[in-house]
Protein backbone atom coordinates (compact mmCIF):
# COMPACT_ATOMS: atom_id res chain seq x y z
CA UNK A 1 0.00 0.00 0.00
CA UNK A 2 1.17 3.41 -0.89
CA UNK A 3 1.14 6.82 0.63
CA UNK A 4 0.14 7.92 4.02
CA UNK A 5 -2.23 5.56 6.31
CA UNK A 6 -3.53 8.18 9.01
CA UNK A 7 -4.34 7.65 12.32
CA UNK A 8 -4.47 7.32 16.08
CA UNK A 9 -0.94 7.49 16.78
CA UNK A 10 -1.31 8.24 20.78
CA UNK A 11 -4.79 8.19 22.97
CA UNK A 12 -5.28 9.46 26.75
CA UNK A 13 -8.46 10.03 28.91
CA UNK A 14 -9.24 12.02 31.76
CA UNK A 15 -12.62 12.35 33.57
CA UNK A 16 -13.69 13.96 36.66
CA UNK A 17 -12.75 14.71 40.43
CA UNK A 18 -15.72 13.03 41.90
CA UNK A 19 -17.99 10.19 41.15
CA UNK A 20 -21.89 9.71 42.28
CA UNK A 21 -22.39 5.83 42.84
CA UNK A 22 -25.88 4.88 41.63
CA UNK A 23 -26.39 3.12 44.35
CA UNK A 24 -26.75 6.72 46.42
CA UNK A 25 -28.13 7.77 43.63
CA UNK A 26 -30.86 4.68 43.57
CA UNK A 27 -31.60 4.86 47.27
CA UNK A 28 -32.77 8.97 47.05
CA UNK A 29 -34.72 8.15 43.94
CA UNK A 30 -36.40 5.60 45.84
CA UNK A 31 -35.31 3.09 42.58
CA UNK A 32 -34.11 -0.29 42.48
CA UNK A 33 -30.45 -0.08 42.28
CA UNK A 34 -31.28 -3.40 39.90
CA UNK A 35 -32.44 -1.06 37.59
CA UNK A 36 -29.69 1.13 37.09
CA UNK A 37 -27.01 -1.81 37.25
CA UNK A 38 -28.71 -4.36 34.95
CA UNK A 39 -31.25 -2.36 33.22
CA UNK A 40 -28.93 0.59 32.32
CA UNK A 41 -25.76 -0.94 32.77
CA UNK A 42 -24.08 1.72 34.95
CA UNK A 43 -22.76 1.80 38.66
CA UNK A 44 -21.22 5.46 38.70
CA UNK A 45 -20.86 8.54 37.15
CA UNK A 46 -18.33 11.19 36.88
CA UNK A 47 -19.36 14.54 38.21
CA UNK A 48 -17.34 17.81 37.86
CA UNK A 49 -15.84 19.60 40.22
CA UNK A 50 -16.61 23.13 40.67
CA UNK A 51 -13.42 24.37 38.74
CA UNK A 52 -13.51 21.65 36.19
CA UNK A 53 -15.03 22.03 32.47
CA UNK A 54 -14.60 20.62 29.53
CA UNK A 55 -11.49 22.22 29.04
CA UNK A 56 -9.91 21.37 31.99
CA UNK A 57 -10.42 17.87 31.66
CA UNK A 58 -9.32 17.86 27.64
CA UNK A 59 -6.10 19.52 28.80
CA UNK A 60 -5.80 16.69 31.39
CA UNK A 61 -6.27 14.00 28.82
CA UNK A 62 -3.68 15.93 26.25
CA UNK A 63 -0.82 16.95 28.51
CA UNK A 64 0.42 13.56 28.74
CA UNK A 65 0.54 13.32 24.44
CA UNK A 66 2.22 16.54 24.47
CA UNK A 67 4.90 15.33 26.78
CA UNK A 68 5.78 12.37 24.81
CA UNK A 69 5.67 13.55 21.53
CA UNK A 70 6.04 17.53 21.87
CA UNK A 71 3.93 19.94 19.78
CA UNK A 72 6.25 20.54 16.92
CA UNK A 73 4.39 18.52 14.11
CA UNK A 74 0.59 19.73 15.26
CA UNK A 75 -1.00 22.27 12.85
CA UNK A 76 -4.47 21.72 13.90
CA UNK A 77 -6.36 21.29 16.88
CA UNK A 78 -10.04 19.82 16.44
CA UNK A 79 -12.10 20.47 19.50
CA UNK A 80 -15.31 18.18 19.45
CA UNK A 81 -17.90 19.23 22.22
CA UNK A 82 -21.70 19.52 22.73
CA UNK A 83 -21.51 20.70 25.84
CA UNK A 84 -19.32 24.07 24.81
CA UNK A 85 -18.74 26.54 27.15
CA UNK A 86 -19.16 29.63 24.66
CA UNK A 87 -20.98 30.26 21.39
CA UNK A 88 -18.41 32.32 19.37
CA UNK A 89 -14.91 31.55 20.69
CA UNK A 90 -13.58 27.28 20.02
CA UNK A 91 -12.88 25.54 23.70
CA UNK A 92 -9.30 24.91 21.83
CA UNK A 93 -8.08 27.86 22.14
CA UNK A 94 -8.30 28.03 25.81
CA UNK A 95 -6.70 25.01 25.57
CA UNK A 96 -3.91 26.51 22.42
CA UNK A 97 -3.26 28.91 25.92
CA UNK A 98 -3.10 26.83 28.75
CA UNK A 99 -1.17 23.87 26.94
CA UNK A 100 0.99 26.53 25.30
CA UNK A 101 0.69 24.99 21.40
CA UNK A 102 2.47 26.19 18.42
CA UNK A 103 0.79 29.94 16.92
CA UNK A 104 1.39 28.25 13.55
CA UNK A 105 -2.20 26.02 13.65
CA UNK A 106 -5.60 26.03 13.26
CA UNK A 107 -7.72 25.67 16.31
CA UNK A 108 -11.75 24.43 15.71
CA UNK A 109 -14.71 23.53 17.57
CA UNK A 110 -16.98 20.59 16.00
CA UNK A 111 -20.67 19.98 17.07
CA UNK A 112 -23.31 17.39 16.17
CA UNK A 113 -24.57 15.89 19.61
CA UNK A 114 -22.26 12.79 20.31
CA UNK A 115 -20.88 12.17 17.14
CA UNK A 116 -18.73 15.18 16.06
CA UNK A 117 -15.16 13.55 17.25
CA UNK A 118 -15.59 10.77 14.37
CA UNK A 119 -16.11 13.83 12.35
CA UNK A 120 -13.13 15.55 13.95
CA UNK A 121 -10.63 12.37 13.17
CA UNK A 122 -11.39 11.95 9.51
CA UNK A 123 -10.81 15.54 9.06
CA UNK A 124 -7.75 14.63 10.77
CA UNK A 125 -6.93 12.00 8.58
CA UNK A 126 -7.65 14.05 5.19
CA UNK A 127 -5.41 17.22 6.14
CA UNK A 128 -2.72 14.49 7.13
CA UNK A 129 -2.88 12.72 3.35
CA UNK A 130 -2.53 16.33 1.90
CA UNK A 131 0.02 17.07 4.16
CA UNK A 132 1.60 13.97 5.82
CA UNK A 133 4.50 15.37 8.04
CA UNK A 134 1.69 17.18 10.14
CA UNK A 135 0.10 16.13 12.66
CA UNK A 136 -3.46 16.91 14.49
CA UNK A 137 -4.77 17.27 17.94
CA UNK A 138 -8.30 16.34 18.43
CA UNK A 139 -9.79 16.45 21.64
CA UNK A 140 -13.59 15.15 22.43
CA UNK A 141 -14.85 16.66 25.96
CA UNK A 142 -18.33 16.79 27.56
CA UNK A 143 -20.32 17.39 30.38
CA UNK A 144 -23.38 15.32 30.03
CA UNK A 145 -26.37 16.60 32.24
CA UNK A 146 -30.08 16.23 32.78
CA UNK A 147 -32.65 17.74 34.68
CA UNK A 148 -32.73 16.28 38.37
CA UNK A 149 -35.38 14.04 38.67
CA UNK A 150 -35.77 13.09 34.75
CA UNK A 151 -35.70 9.47 33.24
CA UNK A 152 -32.11 10.86 31.99
CA UNK A 153 -30.57 11.68 35.22
CA UNK A 154 -28.66 8.14 35.92
CA UNK A 155 -27.34 8.64 32.22
CA UNK A 156 -25.13 11.54 32.84
CA UNK A 157 -21.43 11.48 32.91
CA UNK A 158 -18.33 13.52 32.21
CA UNK A 159 -14.97 13.03 30.78
CA UNK A 160 -12.41 13.62 27.75
CA UNK A 161 -10.15 12.20 25.04
CA UNK A 162 -7.43 13.44 23.48
CA UNK A 163 -6.05 11.51 20.28
CA UNK A 164 -2.80 12.76 18.49
CA UNK A 165 -3.56 11.57 14.89
CA UNK A 166 -0.14 11.16 12.22
CA UNK A 167 0.60 9.39 9.29
CA UNK A 168 2.44 6.73 10.65
CA UNK A 169 0.21 5.68 13.67
CA UNK A 170 1.44 3.43 16.31
CA UNK A 171 -2.23 2.17 17.61
CA UNK A 172 -4.71 1.78 15.25
CA UNK A 173 -4.82 3.01 11.18
CA UNK A 174 -7.82 4.16 10.28
CA UNK A 175 -9.41 2.70 7.16
CA UNK A 176 -10.25 5.28 3.98
CA UNK A 177 -14.24 3.46 3.61
CA UNK A 178 -16.86 4.36 6.44
CA UNK A 179 -20.43 3.88 6.38
CA UNK A 180 -22.60 6.78 6.97
CA UNK A 181 -26.14 8.01 7.93
CA UNK A 182 -27.53 11.36 8.59
CA UNK A 183 -31.58 11.90 9.18
CA UNK A 184 -33.49 14.89 10.62
CA UNK A 185 -34.88 13.44 14.12
CA UNK A 186 -35.63 15.70 17.16
CA UNK A 187 -35.05 12.59 19.72
CA UNK A 188 -32.34 14.93 21.58
CA UNK A 189 -31.24 18.11 21.37
CA UNK A 190 -30.32 21.54 23.57
CA UNK A 191 -31.82 24.82 22.19
CA UNK A 192 -29.67 27.77 23.42
CA UNK A 193 -32.11 28.62 25.82
CA UNK A 194 -31.60 25.34 28.01
CA UNK A 195 -29.07 24.51 29.99
CA UNK A 196 -30.19 20.69 29.71
CA UNK A 197 -30.84 18.65 26.47
CA UNK A 198 -34.85 17.92 25.83
CA UNK A 199 -35.21 14.24 25.12
CA UNK A 200 -37.48 12.18 24.20
CA UNK A 201 -35.89 8.93 25.25
CA UNK A 202 -37.65 5.84 23.17
CA UNK A 203 -37.02 7.57 20.12
CA UNK A 204 -33.52 8.32 20.98
CA UNK A 205 -33.37 4.55 21.35
CA UNK A 206 -34.95 3.46 18.31
CA UNK A 207 -33.36 6.41 16.57
CA UNK A 208 -29.93 5.09 17.44
CA UNK A 209 -30.26 1.32 16.05
CA UNK A 210 -31.96 2.56 13.01
CA UNK A 211 -29.19 5.22 12.16
CA UNK A 212 -26.53 2.36 12.99
CA UNK A 213 -27.83 -0.36 11.01
CA UNK A 214 -28.47 2.19 8.34
CA UNK A 215 -24.89 3.76 8.37
CA UNK A 216 -23.84 -0.73 8.24
CA UNK A 217 -25.71 -1.64 5.41
CA UNK A 218 -23.44 1.66 3.90
CA UNK A 219 -20.14 0.26 4.84
CA UNK A 220 -20.57 -2.73 3.43
CA UNK A 221 -21.12 -1.20 -0.40
CA UNK A 222 -17.56 -0.02 0.32
CA UNK A 223 -16.01 -2.71 2.14
CA UNK A 224 -15.99 -6.09 1.73
CA UNK A 225 -16.04 -7.19 5.15
CA UNK A 226 -18.53 -9.21 7.72
CA UNK A 227 -19.37 -8.14 11.39
CA UNK A 228 -17.84 -11.80 12.10
CA UNK A 229 -14.97 -10.50 11.11
CA UNK A 230 -14.36 -7.79 13.21
CA UNK A 231 -12.37 -8.90 16.42
CA UNK A 232 -14.51 -6.30 18.43
CA UNK A 233 -17.04 -2.93 18.51
CA UNK A 234 -16.80 -0.12 20.02
CA UNK A 235 -20.29 1.94 20.24
CA UNK A 236 -21.46 5.12 21.44
CA UNK A 237 -22.33 4.35 24.91
CA UNK A 238 -25.35 6.82 26.56
CA UNK A 239 -25.25 3.60 29.25
CA UNK A 240 -23.68 0.54 28.18
CA UNK A 241 -26.88 -1.02 28.02
CA UNK A 242 -27.58 0.79 24.44
CA UNK A 243 -24.43 -0.68 22.96
CA UNK A 244 -25.40 -4.00 23.32
CA UNK A 245 -29.28 -3.12 22.71
CA UNK A 246 -27.76 -1.47 19.17
CA UNK A 247 -25.46 -4.50 18.59
CA UNK A 248 -28.48 -7.44 19.21
CA UNK A 249 -30.20 -5.28 16.61
CA UNK A 250 -27.68 -5.24 14.07
CA UNK A 251 -26.84 -8.91 14.46
CA UNK A 252 -30.52 -10.05 14.54
CA UNK A 253 -30.63 -7.52 11.09
CA UNK A 254 -28.18 -9.17 9.48
CA UNK A 255 -29.11 -12.85 10.57
CA UNK A 256 -25.38 -12.57 12.16
CA UNK A 257 -24.29 -15.54 14.60
CA UNK A 258 -25.38 -13.98 18.42
CA UNK A 259 -22.12 -15.26 19.60
CA UNK A 260 -20.75 -12.08 18.34
CA UNK A 261 -22.05 -10.21 21.07
CA UNK A 262 -19.26 -10.72 23.32
CA UNK A 263 -17.43 -8.85 20.58
CA UNK A 264 -18.08 -5.56 22.50
CA UNK A 265 -17.78 -7.07 26.23
CA UNK A 266 -14.00 -5.16 26.58
CA UNK A 267 -15.33 -2.00 25.16
CA UNK A 268 -17.72 -1.36 28.27
CA UNK A 269 -16.06 -1.22 31.59
CA UNK A 270 -14.90 2.32 31.87
CA UNK A 271 -18.17 3.79 30.18
CA UNK A 272 -20.06 2.01 32.82
CA UNK A 273 -18.23 3.99 35.62
CA UNK A 274 -18.07 7.32 34.03
CA UNK A 275 -21.03 7.62 32.43
CA UNK A 276 -22.31 9.50 29.18
CA UNK A 277 -19.07 11.24 28.35
CA UNK A 278 -21.25 12.37 24.74
CA UNK A 279 -18.13 13.07 21.86
CA UNK A 280 -15.67 11.29 23.35
CA UNK A 281 -17.95 8.20 24.36
CA UNK A 282 -16.77 5.68 21.59
CA UNK A 283 -13.25 6.59 22.14
CA UNK A 284 -13.64 5.77 25.60
CA UNK A 285 -14.54 2.71 24.53
CA UNK A 286 -11.80 1.99 22.42
CA UNK A 287 -9.27 3.12 24.94
CA UNK A 288 -11.05 0.65 27.51
CA UNK A 289 -10.93 -2.19 24.76
CA UNK A 290 -7.45 -2.05 23.72
CA UNK A 291 -6.40 -1.29 27.67
CA UNK A 292 -8.02 -4.54 28.72
CA UNK A 293 -7.82 -7.46 25.31
CA UNK A 294 -4.29 -8.45 24.72
CA UNK A 295 -4.62 -10.01 20.91
CA UNK A 296 -5.58 -7.47 18.76
CA UNK A 297 -2.78 -6.48 16.60
CA UNK A 298 -3.20 -6.65 12.78
CA UNK A 299 -7.12 -7.49 13.61
CA UNK A 300 -9.88 -4.83 12.09
CA UNK A 301 -12.05 -3.65 15.17
CA UNK A 302 -15.16 -1.24 14.45
CA UNK A 303 -16.59 2.20 15.90
CA UNK A 304 -19.88 2.80 15.89
CA UNK A 305 -20.50 6.19 16.32
CA UNK A 306 -23.94 8.02 16.93
CA UNK A 307 -25.04 11.56 17.60
CA UNK A 308 -28.60 12.28 18.35
CA UNK A 309 -30.28 14.61 15.46
CA UNK A 310 -29.22 12.45 14.31
CA UNK A 311 -25.66 11.39 12.46
CA UNK A 312 -24.26 7.64 12.13
CA UNK A 313 -20.72 6.61 11.35
CA UNK A 314 -19.81 3.01 11.03
CA UNK A 315 -15.92 3.10 10.94
CA UNK A 316 -13.12 0.30 11.27
CA UNK A 317 -9.60 0.56 11.90
CA UNK A 318 -6.40 -1.73 12.21
CA UNK A 319 -4.56 -2.31 15.56
CA UNK A 320 -1.14 -1.64 14.77
CA UNK A 321 1.68 -4.40 15.66
CA UNK A 322 3.31 -3.56 19.13
CA UNK A 323 0.37 -1.11 20.11
CA UNK A 324 0.59 -2.01 23.29
CA UNK A 325 3.74 -0.14 23.99
CA UNK A 326 1.65 2.89 23.54
CA UNK A 327 -0.98 2.25 25.63
CA UNK A 328 -1.72 4.35 28.53
CA UNK A 329 -3.48 1.88 30.84
CA UNK A 330 -2.21 2.62 34.28
CA UNK A 331 -2.92 6.35 33.73
CA UNK A 332 -6.57 5.66 32.43
CA UNK A 333 -7.23 3.20 34.91
CA UNK A 334 -6.20 5.75 38.01
CA UNK A 335 -7.98 8.69 36.34
CA UNK A 336 -11.07 6.46 37.16
CA UNK A 337 -10.08 4.63 40.28
CA UNK A 338 -8.73 8.01 41.81
CA UNK A 339 -12.52 9.67 41.46
CA UNK A 340 -13.70 10.70 45.58
CA UNK A 341 -17.76 9.31 46.11
CA UNK A 342 -19.98 12.66 47.06
CA UNK A 343 -23.04 12.15 48.70
CA UNK A 344 -25.89 13.03 47.14
CA UNK A 345 -26.15 16.45 48.65
CA UNK A 346 -23.12 17.44 47.05
CA UNK A 347 -24.50 16.05 43.79
CA UNK A 348 -27.55 18.45 43.87
CA UNK A 349 -25.37 21.59 44.92
CA UNK A 350 -22.76 20.90 41.83
CA UNK A 351 -25.60 20.30 39.47
CA UNK A 352 -27.31 23.48 39.73
CA UNK A 353 -23.71 25.44 40.25
CA UNK A 354 -22.46 24.59 37.14
CA UNK A 355 -23.44 28.09 35.21
CA UNK A 356 -22.58 30.95 37.49
CA UNK A 357 -24.87 34.11 36.75
CA UNK A 358 -24.16 35.51 33.56
CA UNK A 359 -22.21 38.71 33.84
CA UNK A 360 -21.08 38.56 37.60
CA UNK A 361 -17.68 37.42 38.45
CA UNK A 362 -16.35 34.71 39.70
CA UNK A 363 -13.24 33.34 42.04
CA UNK A 364 -13.98 29.52 42.42
CA UNK A 365 -13.05 27.42 45.26
CA UNK A 366 -9.82 24.63 44.30
CA UNK A 367 -12.10 21.34 44.09
CA UNK A 368 -10.19 19.69 41.59
CA UNK A 369 -6.90 17.92 42.06
CA UNK A 370 -6.04 17.89 38.12
CA UNK A 371 -3.31 19.59 36.61
CA UNK A 372 -5.73 22.27 34.54
CA UNK A 373 -8.57 24.25 36.92
CA UNK A 374 -10.83 26.72 35.77
CA UNK A 375 -10.02 29.82 38.24
CA UNK A 376 -13.13 32.14 38.14
CA UNK A 377 -15.00 34.21 35.46
CA UNK A 378 -14.07 37.89 35.44
CA UNK A 379 -15.48 40.23 33.00
CA UNK A 380 -17.21 37.48 31.06
CA UNK A 381 -13.61 35.90 30.30
CA UNK A 382 -13.12 32.03 31.75
CA UNK A 383 -9.61 32.15 33.83
CA UNK A 384 -7.60 28.73 33.47
CA UNK A 385 -4.82 27.80 35.88
CA UNK A 386 -2.02 25.35 35.47
CA UNK A 387 -0.40 23.64 38.34
CA UNK A 388 1.94 22.96 36.66
P1 LIG B 1 -36.35 4.72 31.80
O1 LIG B 1 -37.63 5.44 31.95
O2 LIG B 1 -35.53 4.52 33.02
O3 LIG B 1 -36.55 3.35 31.01
O4 LIG B 1 -35.46 5.53 30.76
P2 LIG B 1 -37.12 1.95 31.42
O5 LIG B 1 -38.16 2.07 32.48
O6 LIG B 1 -37.47 1.36 30.12
O7 LIG B 1 -35.90 1.13 32.12
C1 LIG B 1 -34.67 1.00 31.50
C2 LIG B 1 -34.27 -0.50 31.53
O8 LIG B 1 -34.17 -0.92 32.89
C3 LIG B 1 -35.29 -1.43 30.86
O9 LIG B 1 -34.53 -2.43 30.21
C4 LIG B 1 -36.05 -2.03 32.04
O10 LIG B 1 -36.61 -3.29 31.76
C5 LIG B 1 -34.92 -2.15 33.05
P3 LIG B 1 -34.78 -2.77 28.64
O11 LIG B 1 -36.17 -3.18 28.53
O12 LIG B 1 -34.54 -1.48 27.90
O13 LIG B 1 -33.78 -3.81 28.33
N1 LIG B 1 -35.38 -2.24 34.45
C6 LIG B 1 -34.83 -3.07 35.35
N2 LIG B 1 -33.82 -3.97 35.25
C7 LIG B 1 -33.48 -4.66 36.38
N3 LIG B 1 -34.11 -4.49 37.57
C8 LIG B 1 -35.12 -3.60 37.71
C9 LIG B 1 -35.52 -2.86 36.57
N4 LIG B 1 -36.46 -1.90 36.35
C10 LIG B 1 -36.36 -1.54 35.04
N5 LIG B 1 -35.71 -3.45 38.89
C11 LIG B 1 -33.79 6.00 29.13
C12 LIG B 1 -34.32 4.98 30.11
C13 LIG B 1 -32.55 5.44 28.47
C14 LIG B 1 -34.86 6.28 28.05
C15 LIG B 1 -33.48 7.30 29.91
O14 LIG B 1 -32.43 7.04 30.82
C16 LIG B 1 -33.07 8.44 29.00
O15 LIG B 1 -33.92 9.18 28.49
N6 LIG B 1 -31.73 8.67 28.79
C17 LIG B 1 -31.21 9.73 27.92
C18 LIG B 1 -31.39 9.40 26.46
C19 LIG B 1 -30.44 8.32 26.01
O16 LIG B 1 -29.45 8.02 26.64
N7 LIG B 1 -30.72 7.75 24.81
C20 LIG B 1 -29.88 6.73 24.25
C21 LIG B 1 -29.88 6.74 22.72
S1 LIG B 1 -29.59 8.38 22.04
C22 LIG B 1 -27.86 8.62 22.23
O17 LIG B 1 -27.14 7.73 22.50
C23 LIG B 1 -27.37 10.02 22.03
C24 LIG B 1 -26.99 10.76 23.29
O18 LIG B 1 -25.78 10.26 23.80
C25 LIG B 1 -26.92 12.27 23.05
C26 LIG B 1 -26.13 12.80 21.86
O19 LIG B 1 -25.97 12.20 20.81
O20 LIG B 1 -25.74 13.95 21.97
C27 LIG B 1 -28.04 10.58 24.39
Amino acid sequence: MTGPHPGIHDLSLATTHYRLDHDTLARHLGVDPAKFHDGLGQDSMSVPAIDEDIVTMAATAAAPILARHGTDRIRTILFATETGADQSKAAGLYLHGLLDLPTTCRVVELKQACYSATAALQFATALISREPRQQVLVLASDIAAYELGSAAEPTQGAAAVAMLISADPAILRLEPHSGLYSGDVSDFWRPNYRTEAVVDGATSISAYQDAVQAAWSDYQRHNNRELSEFAAFCYHQPFTKMAHKAHRHLLDSTDADAGLEAAINASTPCNRAIGNSYTASSYIALACLLDHRDDLAGQPVAIVSYGSGSVAEFLSGIVQPGYRRHLRTTANVQAITRRTPITYERYRTLHQARFPTDGADHDLPQESAAPYRLAGISGHKRIYQSRK
